[in-house]
């Protein structure tokens, strides 16, 4: 048999599959019952549900977990609050116990049940550290918070699921849905008062790192032309950091940019759009806004995480959205506006701050 032989029938016989196999392709999608067993639609990712796998890896960590529990401020802030605010016999939710800390204070303030529940591998050894603790009346269910369901509403929902910028841990979609679902009319939601901020400051003389493109004479080396590739994605525009020797002051008298009241917000009611200015009181170079937060119980009680305040709770990180560097003077103003697409998402935020100084503007 010559090769020649060989190669011609190959090539017709797999011409002659292929064919088959497109027929076949074709019969398939053509009815509807074999189509859904042949070719399942494929499954749509939303952002929460990756968000929600990120979640859950991130909290199965014990470095994680300690840092929390090894942060003072925010363990003071909670055991002084539930101290406060639980009552004998109170039916409690622990949203995302974690280590199941909450619960235990929540339980030896006397609640009658605690439902603590956590998403994350970690309520195993909640479980095991109630049992050893001897904490007696909780009750650890393993699940997403939205597939919590209880046969009678609460008096309490507890939780700690503030993120560096206040709303990328889901605090906020997570807390309404089970205060619309399992709390009680006049319910408390502890805690649930919160302020973002979003501060024009400056950064110390020594710690600053200003674009490529905006460095002096590096030894003779001149970095000027880099503006023309400058990146605009949120990721290289918006630092994140825990180092309380990079800001200096801030600019502006401070005040919070939005105020959440858990128990009335919903998810939609969160502005898209926020615009606020700011009055020079404190000059220096404009390098960016800083986010952070604070969480409110009692007007004496509160947690920040203010890279200004010397009893901020240290574990949080905070957010530099920079900006092109511009000398301030006293009595300039600065108009600032925060869009965002998705507030859990700080890639989808976009920043501008003009500054006006004697009726200029500089930027
Ligand atoms: C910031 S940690 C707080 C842990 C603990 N409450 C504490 O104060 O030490 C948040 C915890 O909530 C869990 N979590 C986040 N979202 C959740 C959800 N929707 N349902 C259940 N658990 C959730 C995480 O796995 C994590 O352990």
């Amino acid at each position: 048999m010559s090769i020649s032989f060989i190669q011609k029938f190959t090539v017709s016989a797999s011409r002659w599959v292929r064919s088959k196999c497109r027929n076949l392709g074709k019969f398939l999608r053509g009815s509807p019952r074999l189509k859904k067993w042949f070719y399942p639609p494929e499954k749509i990712v939303t952002p929460a549900e990756k968000y929600r796998e990120v979640n859950v890896n991130y909290f199965s960590d014990l470095h994680t977990q300690e840092r929390m529990l090894a942060d003072k401020q925010r363990m003071a802030f909670y055991h002084e609050a539930i101290e406060r605010k639980i009552k004998t016999g109170d039916r409690v939710i622990d949203l995302g116990t974690g280590t199941g800390i909450l619960a235990a204070f929540a339980s030896r303030q006397g609640a009658g049940q605690v439902y603590a529940v956590d998403h994350s591998s970690i309520i195993e050894h909640a479980k095991m550290l109630a049992a050893e603790n001897g904490i007696e009346n909780v009750d650890f269910e393993d699940v997403h918070s939205t597939k919590l369901y209880l046969e009678e509403p609460v008096d309490v929902i507890l939780h700690e699921q503030i993120g560096d910028f206040l709303f990328d841990e889901a605090m906020v979609p997570n807390v309404c849905d089970l205060r619309d679902r399992l709390l009680k009319p006049g319910g408390l939601i502890l805690p649930s008062e919160f302020e973002f901020y979003c501060e024009p400051m400056t950064m110390h003389d020594d710690r600053r790192e200003p674009y490529i493109w905006e460095l002096d004479d590096v030894y003779g080396f001149d970095f000027s032309s880099m503006e023309r590739s400058r990146p605009y994605d949120a990721e290289y525009n918006g630092l994140v950091s825990c180092d309380l020797g990079v800001v200096k002051h801030f600019l502006g008298e401070v005040e919070p940019v939005i105020k959440v009241d858990l128990n009335t917000i919903t998810e939609s009611s969160l502005p898209l759009k926020v615009s606020f200015s700011r009055k020079v009181v404190n000059p220096g170079i404009l390098d960016g806004l800083v986010i952070f937060m604070k969480a409110k119980v009692d007007h004496d009680l509160e947690l920040s995480s203010s890279p200004l305040d010397p009893k901020r709770a240290p574990h949080w990180g905070f957010r530099i959205l920079r900006l092109d560097q511009v000398n301030t003077e006293l009595g300039d103003d600065l108009e600032v506006t925060l869009r965002v697409k998705d507030w859990a998402d700080p890639e989808t935020w976009r920043w501008t701050c003009g500054v006006w100084g004697g009726g200029e503007l500089n930027e």
